[in-house]
């Protein structure tokens, strides 16, 4: 990739236009926080992400897919063993489930270590308190300030910003420790399968392919065989680049090719409320060499999506550019067609890949935002068909998720139903997927997959 300009400092940044940003109240303190995270190493070392753009290269020409997951928003509580260990869990038996199923090799990237910071529809929170109205900043993810319903946890507080450093780094370190030093290797595909999941249908489904691993695992170890790949997976880390400050202090400048990398991840991605063609967000990724990806919403136009990918991808490089589409289940046989065939038409060099999960969420009677299984696989279903009739490639999926047995989303072959959800509803934002959802999803996908 030729040289890109040098990265504009902030205050030309935030000049230049940054939607969703935090209003700090205590501008002497964002200096202090963005200094301190300056002074830190990478998260991640610029090489890996230059071999995610090889592997999302490989996407792009419809060699891979994509499986993209994790938490909508990851909080600095929620960064225990147990929750690292089962989230990543999920991902390696969706992936083996993807892998096994539809003979495709598959790209893994979590939402997670990073993913602190949200966009919002609306600046303030309303709630009723004893029987009075009070209004408050919304919460904007741990990142930016609290949960708590108070004045006091709802100020934007700079000092979030180290904090989203640090457990980023302890649940990165974490994974790594897990896909390299024995956890992911393939003789585990049962251990993974245990707890709730075990009892359930798609739980003895998954055992039964376990099974079948099991014994070609075995054939291949008794003809000599025994690659580094069944004992180790390349887990990537990835989330939305919304919080300039964070961004910013986390690029950095390689010292093998003297290019700007946000080494806070492997891939960020620019959120469908932070797309706009002038803005600071596209500003800012145009400017490093990560892979990074667009969420793409129902208002996109292929113009938009064409100007975009100019914008930040204008050598047109394979698995630079990624569009995250998010239409609808009830959209996206209207409104995907149209833009895929323009943006491929015009020669752009893009891997696709299906968000199911932001088009279909809504509120159920009792007010939990929710989302239907139905829905979400019903916009995925229709995501391979646009493509399937189009020839292009259905390149992969994004999915809320946890490893959990949370009762988020409905419906799913345990019938979660809407009065389930006060059950053990936990996200701080959007529904996830549970892990039985989540694994139900990926044997779906596997067949679409081979399908197409
Ligand atoms: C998200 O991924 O959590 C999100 C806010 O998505 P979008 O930008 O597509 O609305
Ligand atoms: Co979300």
């Amino acid at each position: 990739m030729p040289d890109r300009s040098p990265i504009p400092d902030l205050a030309t940044l935030h000049a230049q236009g940054a939607a969703q940003q935090p209003s700090y109240p205590d501008a002497a303190a964002v200096d202090a926080a963005v200094t301190r995270l300056r002074s830190f190493p990478p998260l991640v070392f610029a090489g890996e992400c230059d071999r995610l753009t090889d592997k999302l290269a490989a996407v792009t020409r419809g060699e891979a897919f994509l499986l993209q997951g994790g938490d909508c928003a990851e909080t600095f509580d929620g960064v225990t063993a147990d929750n690292v260990r089962n989230k990543l869990r999920v991902l390696l038996q969706m992936a083996v489930v993807l892998t096994y199923a539809a003979s495709v090799p598959v790209v893994k990237l979590g939402r997670f270590a990073g993913q602190y910071a949200k966009p919002r529809s609306n600046d303030n929170e309303t709630r009723v308190i004893d029987g009075r109205e009070v209004t408050l900043p919304a919460y904007r993810g741990d990142a930016v300030n609290g949960f708590d319903f108070t004045s006091a946890s709802r100020i934007p507080d700079p000092q979030r910003l180290v904090d989203v450093y640090h457990s980023s780094a302890s649940t990165l370190n974490l994974v790594r420790a897990f896909t390299t030093g024995g956890y992911a290797d393939l003789r585990q595909v049962h251990a993974w399968n245990t707890d709730f999941v075990q009892g359930s249908a798609v739980g003895s489904r998954y055992e039964a392919m376990a099974n079948e691993i099991d014994r070609a695992l075995t054939f291949m170890q008794a003809i000599g065989a025994d690659p580094d790949e069944f004992h180790r997976v390349e887990m990537h880390s990835s989330h939305e680049a919304l919080v300039l400050e964070y961004e910013h202090a986390m690029t950095r400048i390689d010292s093998r090719t003297d290019l700007p990398y946000d080494v806070s991840s492997h891939f960020v991605w620019i959120g469908e409320r932070t797309r706009q063609l002038d803005g600071a967000h596209v500003e800012l990724l145009s400017r490093i060499q990560n892979p990074i990806g667009v969420k793409l919403g129902p208002t996109s136009t292929a113009d938009d999506a064409i100007a975009l990918a100019a914008r930040l991808n204008p050598d047109n490089t394979p698995g630079r550019l990624t569009f995250i589409t998010r239409m609808g289940a009830g959209q996206v046989l209207d409104l995907l067609p149209p833009l895929v065939e323009k943006v491929e038409a015009a020669g752009v060099q893009v891997a696709w890949v299906s968000d199911p999960m932001h088009g279909n969420t809504y509120e159920a009677s009792s007010g939990y935002k929710t989302r239907r299984f139905d829905d979400v696989i019903a916009e995925v279903q229709g995501f391979f068909d646009v493509h399937r009739a189009l020839g292009t490639w259905p390149g992969g999926i994004h999915i809320e998720l946890t490893g959990e047995d949370v009762t988020e989303c409905v419906g799913g072959g345990e019938e979660l139903l809407e009065s389930d959800l006060a059950d053990r509803y936990e996200s701080v934002c959007d529904p996830r997927l549970n892990r039985v959802q989540s694994l139900e999803l990926a044997f779906l996908v596997a067949e679409m997959l081979r399908k197409a």
